[in-house]
C-alpha cells in the first residue's frame, strides 16, 4: 500500500482556505489541527473551520481531525457533525481514553489515538485493538514548523511491530517535521500516513510540496 499524505491546513493561508484545500485535492487525507490553548500552548481553530474544510475537500478525501484539547469527549459529537471522517484524541488529554474511542466509533467515525513524544508507548496497549489509527507525534504539539525528533523513528518501528503482531490494519500516522528528507525512512519504519504542514504549504506551491514528498517516497 502506498503511503498516504495528510497536508495540515494549520500551515495554509486562511484568507484563502477554500483555494488552499483545493490545491491539495490529490492528497488522500486533509489533517485538521484543533488546539484549545490548554492542552497545548496555542489556539488554532475549531468547528466552523472544520466545516468549511469539509465543504472544500474533494469527494472521497479523508478529513483527519487531530484534537489537541483537554477532555475531547466533550466535543466529539460536534466535530463528527461538522464533517470529520476520523477523530484522533491524545492519550494525555483524558482519563477516559477507552470511552473516548468508543464514543468516536459510536458516532460512526474512525477512531485514532495519539501520543506526545514524552509519553510511554505502553499507554497505547490497552486500546490498540480498538482503534483505526495510531498517531505518533514527532514534535511536541502546538505549533507547525518544528524540527523532527529523530527518536520518533524507533517509536514508529515499535508500534508497527505491535500492530503487525495483532494483525491490526490500523493506520500508523506520523506528525511533525515531516519532509522529503525523512519521509522515506518513516515509510520504511512502518508509517502509512504522513502529516505535512510546512513542507507542503511552505513550498513554492502546495502541489510542488506534495510532489516532492511523493518523489521522496518512491525513490
Ligand atoms: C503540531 C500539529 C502538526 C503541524 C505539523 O502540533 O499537530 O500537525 O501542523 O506541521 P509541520 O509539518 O510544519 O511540522
Ligand atoms: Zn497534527
Amino acid at each position: 500500500m502506498p503511503v498516504k499524505l495528510a497536508p495540515s491546513i494549520l500551515a495554509c493561508d486562511f484568507t484563502r482556505l477554500g483555494d488552499e484545500v483545493s490545491a491539495i485535492a490529490s492528497a488522500e487525507y486533509i489533517h485538521v489541527d484543533v488546539m484549545d490553548g490548554l492542552f497545548v500552548p496555542n489556539i488554532s481553530f475549531g468547528v466552523p473551520i472544520l466545516a468549511a474544510t469539509r465543504r472544500a475537500a474533494a469527494p472521497g478525501q479523508f478529513v483527519d481531525v487531530h484534537l489537541m484539547i483537554e477532555r475531547p469527549e466533550r466535543y466529539l459529537a460536534d466535530f463528527a457533525a461538522a464533517g470529520a471522517d476520523g477523530l484522533t484524541v491524545h492519550v494525555e488529554s483524558t482519563p477516559h481514553l477507552h470511552r473516548a474511542v468508543q464514543m468516536i466509533r459510536g458516532l460512526g467515525k474512525r477512531a485514532g489515538v495519539v501520543l506526545n513524544p514524552g509519553t510511554a508507548l505502553e499507554t497505547l496497549r490497552p486500546v490498540l485493538n480498538d482503534v483505526d489509527l495510531v498517531l505518533i507525534m514527532s514534535v511536541n504539539p502546538g505549533f507547525g514548523g518544528q524540527s523532527f525528533l529523530p527518536q520518533s523513528l524507533e517509536r514508529v518501528r515499535t508500534v508497527r511491530g505491535w500492530l503487525n503482531e495483532l494483525g491490526s490494519a490500523a493506520e500508523l500516522e506520523v506528525d511533525g517535521g515531516v519532509s522529503a528528507e525523512n519521509a522515506r525512512a518513516l515509510a520504511d519504519a512502518g508509517a502509512t500516513v504522513l502529516v505535512a504542514g510546512s513542507s507542503v504549504f511552505g513550498a513554492e506551491s502546495a502541489a510542488a510540496g506534495l510532489a516532492k514528498l511523493r518523489a521522496a517516497l518512491t525513490q
